[in-house]
């Protein structure tokens, strides 16, 4: 599925190209799934062209869920123009899939999940006995970040008397508003939205397949669970146009070789 110029959602179609051949360090994957991120919305309009340059056309797609072609390993990662049947991806942003839930459901993790576990764990450090308020909790990141602050033996909330908290994990598309007024004196701001200023942290997510592999352990131990909906990757213009219209709702990811 790729864009030959930056447009509405009608730009999205689908081209017949050849199989990528991966480069050195690279390994192909035949793609079970990639993500819908709200991301690909700027991308695809090219808001995003000054800090994710890409040369046109290009293919959409940010991770994948899948299985390397050769040997059959079922792994998960970020992939740049993963909404296909097959992309190369280097190794070493590639780790082992959950083996508890379908393969589908693993693409959320190398983007929001990874990004949950940096807002919870690295920015906001978020450790057993401590208060926090996650905002945009029903998102694809928010999801995954109250599971993990909850498991990290924080108590998770969406709302908090002023005062009161010492995290806050901001996720929401929306202005960071006085969120701020809500932490206790040292709480720490995280937000991977809004800028804001310090002590606040605003962060953009590192590609990191040792966060990632820890996130898939916790899948398979149960700790974390994955809610998506699944789509065919024929639909990924109507995903596109129903996420710009805010009908789309919780996690989607795309279906490319499922069943
Ligand atoms: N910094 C980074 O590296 C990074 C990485 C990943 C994502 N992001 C950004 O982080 C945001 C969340 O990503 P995501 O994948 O979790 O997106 P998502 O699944 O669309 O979640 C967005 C969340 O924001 C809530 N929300 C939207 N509009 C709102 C409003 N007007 N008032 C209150 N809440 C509102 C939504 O509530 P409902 O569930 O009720 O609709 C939802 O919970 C996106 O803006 C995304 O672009 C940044």
């Amino acid at each position: 599925m790729r864009i030959h110029r930056y447009g509405d959602a009608a730009e999205i179609r689908a081209d017949d190209v050849p199989r990528p051949v991966p480069g050195p360090g690279e390994v192909l994957v035949r793609v079970e799934a990639t993500s819908f991120n709200p991301s690909d919305i700027g991308l695809r309009r090219g808001l995003l062209r000054d800090i994710m340059p890409v040369e046109l056309p290009v293919t959409l797609g940010g991770e994948v869920a899948g299985t390397v072609v050769g040997t059959g390993e079922r792994v998960v990662g970020r992939a740049s123009g993963a909404a296909a049947e097959y992309v190369a991806v280097p190794a070493r942003s590639l780790v082992a899939a959950p083996t508890t839930v379908p393969l589908a459901h693993a693409a959320v993790l190398p983007i929001a999940g990874v990004t949950a576990w940096q807002a919870v764990f690295e920015h906001a450090k978020i450790a057993a006995g401590q208060r926090v308020l996650v905002n945009g909790a029903g998102g694809a990141v928010g999801r995954i970040a109250v599971q993990l602050a909850a498991h990290a033996g924080a108590h998770v909330t969406a709302t908090a008397r002023p005062g009161s908290v010492d995290a806050v994990l901001h996720l929401a598309p929306i202005g960071v508003g006085d969120a701020a007024s809500l932490l206790r004196p040292g709480g720490v701001l995280v937000s991977i939205t809004d800028r804001v200023p310090p002590p606040g942290v605003h962060f953009v997510t590192r590609d990191d397949a040792g966060d990632l592999a820890v996130l898939v352990a916790l899948v398979d131990a149960g700790v974390v669970h994955l809610d998506v909906r699944t789509r065919p990757l024929a639909d990924l213009a109507l995903v596109h146009r129903e996420a710009e219209a805010g009908l789309l709702g919780g996690k989607t990811v795309l279906v490319i070789h499922g069943r």
